[in-house]
């Protein structure tokens, strides 16, 4: 039997078979999940002997990962490691470290008295990571890989009547890690289901279902190929069908998309066994470089999935599978690639259920490799073609059922060869319905379409447009512009971002070779953890101990670990949404574009609210705005609509395009409870933002220093309270706790934006007063903000006067000037305020402005002008990796009510950057400083420190997507600039 450092196929399995959903056979089958006996030992040399019972060892769940036994709060087995790129170990393939721990795995069974009469038995293993061998009665039966394929043993001729002694000897190391080098954590053993099937007489070994779509005629056509008996029968109840297999049936049908995923279920009768599937009639293609479902161009709005759970790493519940799917349907994600392996075979079962177009990728991803150049790379080895092609196979043969797949994925970074030529071939010749997709080599010169990760949206333009630089090979060059494009990468969801994801959208939907993309990534692999007070928390690379690992990078997904949305989901929502309604150019219309491929509005009712602040002033409803697929129309609002005059706070005219009904295809994803579902919004601003009154009142010199309504100050102009309430500090801020995106490079700078603003200074502000003097009753006060070591820096005038006199009430205008030499970016710009006031996060916060949740100026698609509520502790995003966030723009007005029932409200004018003005001001809160926020590994370092931190900001810098990716685009940059913020401070006690 071959060892596990050998580059060789699996030994005593069967060929791959198509898996249909449970319970879909009436062939018998008994779970062998549950309890095992378990032991682990340290290299693969030292395993136990098979026909070792293993009476005494450990007990432990399959399936489920041998370093996740006791998580979280014991590691019996060794810890999860994480790496991205490169291996954690020497690169000498095939051989991998004698220190190489071995899970040993017994179990019992019984084969069912009647099965021996008729046919045969199999042991299913639906994943085992990394090597496996497996002995039934102390023999040695099968070795076998590929963690996230089945393997099938035929344990007939080995079993006896009664008890059967199952031993599984896993490796966590082999020579096929070479070739499962994906970017998350390694975790090992028998992860995935292990059942003990019947294959009857004369039962279906294997399907192969092709039901295509007509669009032109509507006629679908069905021909299902059945090995195992000759005497199969194919029925389709519903259509009349009744067919021998291997026949073609034909029948008007419903079409099967991602957007009405209409199955019929087909049963497959042979004399030993009935199956009953759920097929879907489509027909993928690409014309003209179009990507078609059903003839119709459709546009992947995807994610990429990893398969993870924070307590159960990749070994995914049934119920957390459909978590995902739902979670997916919700937030208009219509495809999702299974990076970077087939996942569990019920997830695909789901995606064909609820409508998920999927790009089904293989096990293989050879990246560690690129740091040698990729010397030795399998993908380029023939050594490695069988092993590279079985794994290809058991991929297509296992999954080609499911209607939902489009497109099948050899890989992910696994470098080019000629082993991707042999891989395609045997996709091809398994199923040459679908194309074949890879990254990893972009000559595009064995596949169907041209796909890239992260090409900037400059780029995915000059593709949209077919003028892409050209291959050095005229003919491949050639082949390739006639390709469709997929980002099958890109919008890196890491921590705070991405930004700019509406930029791609905008790009994809302009060109037709554009069939979109794929956000990197799905989820949030953090792993759970308690500290030693019993904290939970999301575990990292480095926080399992392990010397060699990527860190954070693990952590960048659109839902954190536990499936809490990020704000990034809510975005991509937004941008994402099948019917969208966007502000024309001019402002004064919603462009309504439908940009369902089936679909017409008919289900959506189109509801529009004028309101301004907390007052709702009419609503209606738009009639006859039933939109046929692709089509798109102008709206305005309603003429003759009583708006009030304007003032600080626009008056919004909002339009919601609304589900209050859901078909059994719907009903799923819809949510009951809330009896509607909003699948988009646009507003308009029907009376702009102008300024706050002036204020008339005149600021008091005092013996000691000055007093402005309720402000006091000392004689340098040092602002010492407000409304009673000490102030720690005021000053210009340019800084932000850096978002991983503002930690990294990104595709097309040297330095970071986080290195760029440590060398300004910008963490380490301190501010000067120049003067401070009474001019023409206001107070001004001059000064100057700088970091350490550098010339440059800001002068700063606060002008503060009362609202009128006698009154309590202060407006500060706040007049910033850039010194100096500032080229790049800075972090943001505007005035922090800190105000001591234990009992911070506690404070609640009403405002008017953009929400519910934060947004920047290249991530704000989601963010909805309105009125909204929230608590200071409430308004925080806790990332995995804590950093900046939850900053709320065009904010108008805000009322901060504290623990004493006192309150402090704040109206803001319109503030500018550069002379470009916008609506209010951008307000964050914090009871913690950025300070703080930037040291923090984990939320649980934070701790409020008894202070409120207001950031009332002109304008922060964008997201960008630099954590792998382009930074920030001109268009969400922030660079030094003349700034103005001006803002009125009322003192209201509750209830006024
Ligand atoms: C890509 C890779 C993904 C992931 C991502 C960064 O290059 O395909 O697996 O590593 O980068 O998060």
């Amino acid at each position: 039997m071959p060892r596990h450092d050998t580059v060789s196929l699996p030994t005593g399995t069967v060929p791959a078979r198509f898996r249909p959903p449970t319970g879909a056979s009436d062939a018998a089958s008994v779970s062998l999940d549950g309890p095992w006996r378990f032991r682990l030992f340290p290299s693969a040399d030292t395993g136990a002997d098979p026909a070792d019972r293993g009476d005494e060892w450990d007990t432990i769940e399959v399936p489920g990962h041998w370093q996740l036994a006791g998580a979280p709060d014991t590691w019996p087995y060794g810890t999860p490691a994480y790496s991205n790129v490169l291996y954690p170990f020497p690169v000498e393939p095939p051989f991998v470290p004698d220190a190489n721990p071995t899970g040993e795995y017994r179990r019992t069974f019984e084969v069912p008295a009647g099965w021996a009469a008729d046919g045969r038995a199999y042991l299913r293993f639906e994943g085992v990571d990394s090597w496996f061998e497996v002995s039934v009665n102390g023999a040695v039966v099968a070795t076998s890989h590929g963690s996230r394929l089945a393997t099938e043993i035929d344990v007939t001729d080995v079993v006896v009547p009664g008890e059967n002694l199952l031993s599984v000897r896993v490796t966590q190391w082999s020579a096929l890690s070479y070739v499962e080098d994906q970017d998350q954590w390694w975790l090992s053993g028998i992860f995935r289901s292990v059942t003990l099937e019947h294959r009857p007489e004369a039962s279906v070994a294997h399907a192969t279902v092709v039901a295509d779509y007509d669009h032109t005629t509507g006629t679908g056509s069905l021909t299902v190929e059945v090995e195992g008996s000759a005497e199969a029968r194919v029925t389709v109840p519903e259509l009349g069908i009744d067919v021998a297999a291997g026949e073609t049936a034909t029948a008007q049908v419903e079409p099967w998309s991602a957007e009405r995923p209409r199955l019929y279920d087909v049963t497959v009768t042979t004399p030993g066994e009935t199956v009953t599937l759920r097929a879907g009639f489509r027909t993928v293609s690409i014309e003209d470089g179009v990507f078609l479902v059903n003839g119709a161009p459709v546009k992947l709005r995807g994610v990429n999935r990893h398969e993870f759970d924070p307590l159960r790493g990749r070994s995914v519940t049934p119920e957390r599978m459909l978590e995902d799917v739902l979670l997916m349907k919700r937030h208009h994600v219509n495809a999702v690639r299974t990076s970077h392996y087939p996942p569990h075979p019920h997830f695909l079962d789901l995606c064909d259920e609820h409508g998920l177009y999927v790009v089904d990728e293989n096990d293989l991803e050879t990246h560690g490799f690129i740091d040698g150049g990729w010397v030795g790379n399998p993908t380029d080895d023939p050594a490695w073609e069988d092993v590279l092609v079985d794994r290809v196979t058991r991929t297509v043969r296992r999954d080609a059922h499911h209607p939902s797949i489009v497109l099948w994925s050899l890989g992910n970074e696994a470098g080019s060869g000629c082993n991707v030529a042999a891989m395609t071939a045997a996709v091809r010749a398994l199923d040459p319905t679908r194309p074949v997709h890879y990254e990893g080599d972009w000559s595009s010169d064995d596949v169907d379409v041209y796909s890239r990760m992260y090409a900037t949206s400059e780029e995915t333009e000059l593709i949209g447009q077919g003028v892409e630089a050209p291959l050095a090979r005229a003919e491949a060059d050639a082949r390739r512009r006639q390709m469709p494009f997929l980002q099958c990468e890109y919008a890196h969801a890491m921590g705070n971002g991405p930004g700019g994801l509406s930029d791609y959208d905008a790009i994809f939907d302009r060109y037709p070779r554009l069939m979109g993309g794929f956000i990197w990534e799905w989820i949030d692999h953090g792993l759970t953890r308690r500290t030693d007070d019993g904290t939970e928390f999301a575990a990292y690379g480095g926080d399992f101990g392990e010397d060699f690992h990527d860190g954070t990078f693990i952590a960048d997904g659109l839902v954190l670990p536990d499936r809490t949305p990020a704000p990034s989901l809510v975005e991509m929502a937004a941008v994402f949404a099948p019917v969208r309604l966007d502000p024309t150019a001019d402002g004064t219309t919603l462009l309504v574009r439908n940009r369902y491929a089936f679909r017409d509005t008919s289900h959506l009712t189109f509801e529009w609210t004028l309101h301004h602040g907390d007052d709702v002033l009419a609503t209606d409803t738009l009639d006859d705005l039933v939109l046929a697929p692709g089509e798109e129309r102008s709206v305005a609002p309603p003429a003759g609509l009583d708006l009030p005059s304007p003032d600080h706070t626009p008056t919004w005219w909002t339009l919601r395009a609304v589900q209050h009904e859901a078909d059994h295809l719907d009903a799923p994803w819809f949510d009951d409870a809330a009896g509607s579902f909003v699948v988009s919004s646009g507003q308009l601003a029907l009376t702009p933002a102008v300024s706050l009154p002036e204020a008339t009142g005149r600021a008091q010199q005092t013996s000691d220093g000055f007093t402005v309504g309720h402000a006091r100050f000392d004689a340098r102009g040092t602002l010492l309270e407000l409304h009673g309430r000490p102030v720690a500090e005021l000053r210009v801020d340019a800084w932000r706790a850096p978002t991983d995106n503002d930690r990294r490079e990104g595709s097309w700078v040297d330095l970071s934006d986080e290195s760029v603003w440590k060398e300004s200074g910008l963490h380490l502000l301190a501010e000067r007063k120049v003067s401070a003097e009474i001019t023409d009753g206001a107070l001004v006060v001059t000064a100057r903000t700088a970091g350490p070591r550098t010339r440059n820096g800001f002068r700063t005038v606060y002008t503060w006067r009362p609202v009128a006199d006698g009154s309590d009430d202060v407006d500060l205008h706040v007049a910033i000037t850039p010194e100096g030499r500032w080229g790049q970016s800075i972090a943001r710009l505007g005035v922090l305020l800190v105000l001591d006031e234990p009992g911070a996060e506690d404070v609640a916060v009403r405002w008017h402005g953009l929400g519910p949740e934060e947004s920047y100026s290249d991530s704000r698609k989601a963010a909805v002008g309105g009125a909204y509520e929230h608590t200071v502790r409430s308004l925080q995003t806790r990332y995995t990796h804590p950093q900046e966030n939850g900053a709320r723009r065009g904010v108008t007005h805000a009322e901060l009510t504290f623990a004493d029932g006192s309150e402090l409200t704040l109206d803001a004018g319109p503030s500018s950057v550069g002379g470009r003005s916008t609506a209010g001001l951008e307000l964050s809160l914090r009871p913690w400083s950025d300070t703080a926020l930037d040291q923090a590994a984990h939320p649980h370092d934070l701790v409020p420190d008894g202070k409120l931190w207001l950031h009332l900001d002109a304008r922060q810098h964008g997201l960008g997507s630099a954590a792998c990716g382009p930074g920030v685009l001109s268009n969400a940059r922030l660079t030094a600039a003349p700034a103005e913020v001006s803002v009125r401070l009322a003192s209201q006690p509750v209830g006024r």
